[in-house]
């Protein structure tokens, strides 16, 4: 959601910023902009385009505007339409200011209030452009002081970048509930959304935290609280480089990554140590609840490792949408322990449902998968997920590792507890070493998923039943159809279907069922009948040497063999692979869906 870039060095700034608005394309967005100040008469020109990065780029074709200082946006809507007026940078009325902003201003119309009462006319129906105009309005001679003022005056979440001709020579970045992070060079320095925007040009990183604000200049970077106080922050390094973020071959970011997923379960089982987890682990351990809470994919993660905390470590769980535990009553004792769930680690929701959460005495742990994101930084321990970038908006390869983090770290409880032998846990984890080769085996079968894809790629509507640790399977299944193929699809507990959902059954309705040999088949294999006792169209997802199933099934996509609490990391394969299909062949855009942000920065 939103990307930000800014630039000031001895480069020319407008590559760098739509190199950087590229690189930020996967975070979803409906137009773009760049502000950079002219070289020769240090005046901001302005660009917008609504589209793609491509159209801004065609757009700017013949202009020669070269400078060494600006900032670049990608927008998504969230305040008036997606026109060029409301595209960002947003501009001062005296055009002497420029300011780019990700998040949602929520006092902007009593701002926006004040401001036309002084005389300030609006261009644009954003929250965004109070910004613009406070800026200048406060102006005291010197831009971080009126930042410290600015920030005063905003309520919400937001990362902004300010750009200024009264003093060209400095970006300020403000941080307050959505990312941004400062890319150190030599001679030149960025701030950013997230690190692929500049890693063509550095590994070296600072992330700012809530509240805090970046003065950077093109040989320096300073960082300050809101309340003009200097913070000193440790840069890190990233090891990844720009070919990690590119397609390799693939056609999508989303076909690569669900190819990945081999490597990134091995690479997420490796990275798991009991060493490190040993201090999360003795804090759960005593817990008298665990509430572990996270939004979309990450919710269904969430889903499937509370049948593993609960079965292996005999913990209670309880399993909530971010968005709705934080305005929940919920119970926090003195032995109450939160985890969030989110393979960006900015999503607003479960970030601040953990903040409010810890500040009522939780205690926090965290599970993510890019490094240094504010919810690792904000939790008291943080669990990663070793996937690299993930750049396709449905997320997969994130899925399934962590999955594999959420076994592991509940194998790793029930020890500590004594609630599964030793021997229990060995076998388990000899049986997950096993899961990559298995994976492999199912990509194997892309082109008969691919031929089953092309039948069923028109229907309207698609159900997916699955039971007990399945049955969040299904739920994904579902929502990765509807997420990059536009088709309306429910996932269902299969027990349940006969006490609603089966109204809709006919035989135009395809019923994906996750139907692997694990002790709920038989229950599974009854629900399966009644599908096809009303005419629908079934689509089994079943275990190798199955035939029975084919009997009643129109397809069947055999994945191998494994113990029951392991077949989710399985299951979820072939549906990702039967949605990515689907999508491509209805000609869908699966690694930038329309209306939907990879990452979500707002409530
Ligand atoms: C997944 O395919 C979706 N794009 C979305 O539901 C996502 O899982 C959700 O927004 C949570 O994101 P997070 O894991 O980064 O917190
Ligand atoms: N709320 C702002 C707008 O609608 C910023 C949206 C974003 O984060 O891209 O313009």
């Amino acid at each position: 959601m939103c990307g930000i870039i800014g630039y000031i060095g001895k480069r020319n700034a407008v590559p760098v910023l739509l190199y950087g608005l590229q690189r930020l394309e996967y975070r979803g967005y409906d137009s773009a902009g760049i502000a950079v100040i002219e070289k020769t008469d240090k005046k901001i020109i302005v660009e917008k385009q609504v589209g793609k990065i491509k159209d801004l780029q065609e757009h700017l074709w013949n202009k020669k505007i070269e400078g060494h200082i600006g900032l670049g946006h990608t927008r998504w809507a969230t305040h008036g339409e997606p026109t060029i007026e409301n595209a960002h940078p947003h501009t001062s009325q005296k055009g002497t200011i420029s300011i780019v902003h990700n998040g949602i201003i929520e006092n902007y119309l009593e701002l926006k209030k004040e401001l036309l009462d002084k005389g300030y006319r609006f261009k644009s129906e954003t929250d965004t452009e109070v910004i613009a105009h406070l800026f200048e309005d406060i102006y005291t001679g010197d831009l971080l002081d009126t930042a410290f003022e600015v920030a005063k005056k905003l309520k919400g979440a937001y990362a902004i970048g300010v750009i200024s001709t009264y003093e060209p020579d400095r970006i300020v970045g403000i941080k307050k509930g959505s990312p941004l992070i400062i890319g150190l060079g030599k001679d030149e320095n960025f701030i950013a959304s997230d690190i692929p925007a500049v890693l063509e040009y550095t590994k070296d990183f600072i992330a700012l935290d809530d509240g805090e604000i970046a003065l950077v200049k093109r040989d320096s970077v300073e960082i300050f609280t809101t309340d003009g106080k200097k913070v000193e922050k440790n840069p890190f390094h990233v090891t990844w480089d720009v070919s990690v973020a590119e397609k390799a071959g693939y056609k999508h970011f989303m076909q690569k990554e669900i190819h990945e997923q081999p490597r990134t379960i091995g690479d997420t089982i490796t990275g798991f140590s009991s060493s490190k987890t040993k201090n999360m682990v003795d804090t759960v351990k005593n817990a008298d609840r665990l509430y572990i809470i996270a939004c979309g994919t990450s919710y269904h993660a969430a889903l499937v490792g509370k049948f593993w905390i609960e079965k292996f470590a005999k913990i209670p769980v309880e399993v909530d949408y971010a968005s709705e535990y934080r305005y929940r009553d919920r119970i926090i004792g003195k032995n109450t322990v939160v985890l969030g769930i989110s393979q960006s680690g900015e999503t607003a929701d479960t970030r601040f449902a953990l903040l409010d959460a810890k500040k009522e005495g939780a205690k926090t742990i965290s599970l993510v998968n890019v490094v240094g994101s504010s919810l690792s930084r904000e939790t008291d321990h943080v669990l990663y997920t070793y996937c690299g970038p993930e750049i396709g908006v449905a997320a997969t390869k994130t899925f399934t590792a962590q999955l594999v983090s959420l076994l592991l770290f509940a194998l790793e409880l029930g020890m500590k507890k004594g609630t599964i032998s030793f021997r229990d846990y060995e076998y388990i984890h000899n049986q997950l070493l096993q899961i990559p080769s298995k994976v492999e085996n199912i990509l194997s079968k892309d082109d008969q998923i691919k031929e089953i894809a092309h039948r069923y790629m028109s229907a309207s509507d698609f159900l997916f039943l699955g039971r007990n640790i399945n049955y969040p399977i299904a739920l994904e299944g579902a929502l990765k159809l509807k997420e990059i193929s536009y088709i309306h699809a429910e996932g269902y507990p299969a027990g349940e279907m006969k006490h609603g959902p089966i109204a809709l059954i006919d035989e135009k309705m395809p019923v994906v069922c996750v139907a692997p040999k694990d002790r709920f088949y038989e229950k599974i294999f009854s629900n399966i009948q009644e599908v096809k006792a009303r005419k629908g169209k079934v689509l089994s997802v079943a275990t190798e040497g199955d035939s029975q199933i084919k009997q009643i099934s129109d397809e069947v996509i055999y994945i191998p063999q494994t113990i029951d609490p392991l077949y989710p990391i399985l299951t979820v394969i072939p549906l990702q692979m039967l949605s990515y299909h689907i999508a491509t062949l209805l000609g869908k855009d699966v690694d930038q869906p329309r209306n939907l942000a990879k990452t979500v920065t707002v409530e």
